[in-house]
């Protein structure tokens, strides 16, 4: 199996202050792999670090099979920041236009393409996320739910290979984020994009999901196969299916 995305011996700090240390990860071609951990535990850090937008102060970074600092093709890779949908209600856009102005931005860093074409990506994104009825609307007038598809239209009217979604189910209710998950699992099965995917409610994202990542106190542990995840998961949730206690038993 080849890994698309793999951190090696990958340490962090912010101003001195380590948040991850020897952190080891490989993501692997096909993968919809989940990453929880508690609060300011360095998940958002560890995905900037993926995408490049943060360097290493130890390790490597490999994506695609290059090391990071010589990989160049960003339009293989599809990036949703934390709270990426929260747009401000008058935010003057419409639904069509975020996501055909994104693919502008990435056509000027990776080549010409012509406006037909353009247009024709664009509705195909918003097809695969079910948006194409509201290319119209005004992005701050959809819901919460709503919002984050088109933010994830955005992501992939690029035709990535790899998505790294930074808790896209957030501020959105349990029949959305069940909708959301079962849409990735199509992107997943059906166009093979590979997903890394943090988020709070491991309950959700339980029968989607063929990997789990914990990240603890700035270590990382790495579960397989739906069993190993369900027993995990069951470890760490109180009846009410909240997460109460997450530990591994660290070195
Ligand atoms: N730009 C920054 N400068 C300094 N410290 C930061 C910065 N960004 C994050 N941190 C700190 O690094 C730690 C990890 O932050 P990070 O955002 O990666 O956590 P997280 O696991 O994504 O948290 P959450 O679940 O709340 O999103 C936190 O203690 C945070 O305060
Ligand atoms: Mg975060």
């Amino acid at each position: 199996m080849s890994s698309v995305v793999e951190l090696q011996n990958v340490s962090f700090s912010y101003n001195g202050r380590p948040v991850l240390h020897d952190i080891n990860l490989a993501v692997y071609t096909g993968d919809f792999m989940g990453l929880i951990g508690p609060n300011g535990t360095g998940k958002s850090t560890l995905i900037r670090l993926a995408v490049g937008l943060l360097t290493p102060h130890h390790g490597e970074v490999r994506l695609l099979g290059k090391a990071i600092t010589r990989f160049r093709d960003w339009h293989r890779i599809g990036y949703m920041a934390q709270k990426a949908a929260a747009f401000n209600t008058s935010f003057p856009a419409t639904v069509q236009e975020i996501v055909e102005t994104h693919l502008r931005a990435q056509v000027r860093s990776a080549g010409h393409l012509d406006s037909t074409t353009i247009r024709k990506k664009v509705k195909h994104a918003l097809e695969l996320t079910g948006m194409e009825e509201f290319r119209t609307s005004l992005i701050g007038e959809l819901s919460g739910g709503q919002q984050q598809r088109v933010i994830l239209a955005r992501v992939l009217v690029s035709e990535p290979e790899i998505m790294f979604l930074d808790e896209p189910l957030a501020g959105i209710d349990y029949p959305s984020q069940q909708l959301f998950c079962s849409l990735l699992q199509h992107l997943n099965r059906e166009l093979r994009i590979t997903i890394l995917m943090v988020t709070h409610d491991p309950t959700v994202i339980a029968g989607y999901i063929n990997r789990l990542a914990c990240l603890e106190q700035g270590t990382l542990f790495t579960h397989d196969g739906q069993e190993e995840i369900r027993g995990e998961l069951a470890r760490t949730m109180d009846s009410h299916h909240h997460l109460v206690y997450h530990q591994h038993q660290l070195p």
